[in-house]
């Protein structure tokens, strides 16, 4: 699928995401990831907004998304949980940022996205300081036989329907990038995956 064809899929999910992030879907684990956040914050494919009331006040972040429709939702949410923050609109999978730019990056629910996840992890850690940190939270493919041919079974329809993929092995996409794991916590059949990791 070409890059306008999904930023305009996203487009039109937008008003979804912005009735979830109001609803706080994820919040246990959103809250448990977040809470750790530091500094000058990166947040990749911020979506509408769903993780800015469990910043810490004081944090300052730069939110990157290609959807116009995602990012203006996101405004009003930081706007109301009063979080300092900047929005960039462009293509993750292109950031420009110098090295060490950041004390925390942050990715939620988004490596199911990209056409190449694993390039983007090592891109984030490039942007991450010494000694900063990388939280995510992401859904990716059961360690659960049945349930991960569920998953692989319905991956092309999701992906053409929702515009992600079902079945990214996320333990894989970490093992390939230059992060080190600190810790990580694993829901739901192990199809979702927070972690706290740091550049290695
Ligand atoms: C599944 S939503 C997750 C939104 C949010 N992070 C959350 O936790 O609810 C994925 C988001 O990533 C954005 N996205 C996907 N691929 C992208 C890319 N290559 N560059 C920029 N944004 C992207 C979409 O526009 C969408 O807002």
């Amino acid at each position: 699928m070409s890059k306008e064809k999904l930023i305009r899929k996203f487009d039109k999910q937008s008003k979804v995401y912005e009735i979830r992030r109001k609803q706080q879907s994820e919040r246990k684990w959103r809250s448990a990831l977040l809470r750790s956040a530091k500094g000058k914050v990166l947040e990749v494919a911020v979506g509408a907004g769903a993780n800015f009331s469990f910043y810490p006040k004081d944090v300052e972040v730069i939110a990157v998304d290609f959807s116009s429709e995602m990012l203006s939702k996101a405004k009003a949410s930081a706007a109301e949980s009063g979080i300092r923050a900047t929005f960039l609109q462009t293509d993750i999978e292109a950031l420009s940022f110098p090295e060490n730019s950041f004390d925390t990056i942050v990715s939620t629910l988004s490596f199911c996205g990209y056409d190449n996840p694993v390039q983007v992890l090592k891109s984030l850690s490039f942007l991450c300081k010494p000694g900063g940190q990388i939280l995510l939270m992401e859904h990716g493919l059961s360690s659960n036989r049945w349930i991960g041919g569920t998953q692989k079974m319905m991956e092309p329809m999701f992906k053409r329907l929702v515009g992600c993929h079902l079945d990214r092995d996320i333990m894989d996409i970490l093992q390939q990038s230059n992060v080190h794991v600190h810790r990580m916590e694993r829901y739901i059949f192990n199809t979702i995956h927070l972690v706290w990791a740091s550049p290695k």
